[in-house]
């Protein structure tokens, strides 16, 4: 007998970015080609912001949006806004205060997540614990990243795997057996070296003379940029989504049978395939959208799951396994009724 939910997703909604840069547009700006890309990643195209002006929050607020009125709720029946970025608009205020502001969210309390590519489902489960304390009922659950502001389009290792766009969810109070029946997070800041993008905050652990050699000859401000050791990360998130999966059945008291659909973090076809085939998730249940969008990080998750439940690949009383990994390291699942 499974456990009663705390929180239920009432609507889903997302944002792209109109622009493509597809494999193509690489070959003409470094040396790679579509043939490599697609068969070491998987991805075809991503979707950029580009020259369009639209800032992070722009991207959440599309996103949150839509949830909200898929949710059948208007904007002051949110009371708080949790916005999951590593791409945010400034240092301070968060996100989320923009986001609260271009929705008219008036009754909200309003801030930001940053678990890189883990984001969402961080943001996910304070909300779980927030509903739970009974003094929140509907909450909004942004992914939103700019991530090609952060890309060094002089390192092909890293260039051609990001995105931008935005996923948002709204959850509120469960009513029954729907809902976020199982999650588990988890870090390990040891390995913070092997993804990240230490540009712009307040760390102290270069000296002045180290820090003005990170801008190079061509003015790429290398501090931030994500700097990134594929391999260790690629081996590392293959094992950490596993574990998550694991625990969040565990602690959803499910096991693999009962999963109708896997949503796994878009980083990577190969990482994609072998937490499907670990947790013996057949093909056609793997929520797939990489190939046309790339790695847009905590957006990844709420981006599919909306694309999904719209295009009836997710239904009502279907039940969600999704698992995520990313810079931190950080990573996590859930298990969602819907
Ligand atoms: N096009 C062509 N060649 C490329 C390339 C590209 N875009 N990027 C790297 N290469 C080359 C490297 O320069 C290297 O060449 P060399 O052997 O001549 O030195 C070769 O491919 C192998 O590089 P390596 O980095 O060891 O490859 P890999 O097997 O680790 O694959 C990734 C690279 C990026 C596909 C892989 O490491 C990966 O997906 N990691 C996880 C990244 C990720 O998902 N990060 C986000 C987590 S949320």
């Amino acid at each position: 007998m499974a456990k009663q939910p705390k929180i239920m997703i009432a609507g889903t909604g997302h944002f792209l970015p109109e622009q493509r840069m597809t494999n193509q547009d690489f070959e003409k700006i470094m040396d790679t080609s579509d043939e490599w890309i697609t068969k070491m990643v998987g991805i075809k195209e991503r979707r950029i912001i580009g020259d369009s002006g639209l800032s992070t929050s722009d991207m959440a607020t599309a996103a949150g949006k839509a949830a909200i009125e898929d949710a059948g709720l208007t904007a002051e029946d949110i009371d708080a806004i949790i916005v999951a970025t590593v791409t945010p608009d400034m240092n301070f205020p968060s996100t989320a205060i923009f986001v609260q502001k271009n929705l008219g969210a008036k009754n909200a309390a309003a801030f930001d997540v940053s678990a890189a590519c883990t984001g969402w489902i961080y943001g996910m489960t304070l909300a779980e614990g927030m509903i739970a304390s009974g003094k929140f009922k509907n909450i909004l659950v942004i992914g939103a990243e700019f991530l090609t502001s952060l890309t060094d389009y002089t390192d092909r290792g890293t260039a051609v795997l990001f995105g931008d766009g935005s996923g948002a969810v709204v959850v509120k109070p469960s009513e029954d057996e729907k809902g976020m029946m199982g999650s588990y997070i988890k870090s390990n800041g040891d390995l913070a070296e092997l993804l990240w993008s230490y540009g712009g905050g307040t760390h102290k652990n270069k000296k002045v003379t180290d820090q003005e050699k990170m801008v190079d000859e061509s003015g790429i401000d290398k501090r931030s940029i994500i700097k990134m050791e594929g391999n260790k990360v690629y081996k590392y998130a293959v094992r950490a989504m596993i574990e998550s999966a694991e625990k969040a059945m565990e602690d959803a008291e499910i096991t693999e049978e009962d999963i109708d659909i896997l949503i796994p973090h878009q980083a990577n076809l190969r990482i994609i395939d072998a937490i499907a085939k670990r947790v013996n998730v057949s093909d056609d249940k793997v929520i797939r959208n990489l190939q046309y969008l790339g790695n847009t990080s905590s957006a990844s998750i709420p981006i599919a799951l909306d694309q999904a439940r719209k295009e009836g690949k997710v239904k009502d009383g279907d039940t969600l396994l999704v698992a995520a990994f990313g810079g931190g390291f950080t990573w996590g699942g859930l298990v969602i009724k819907m």
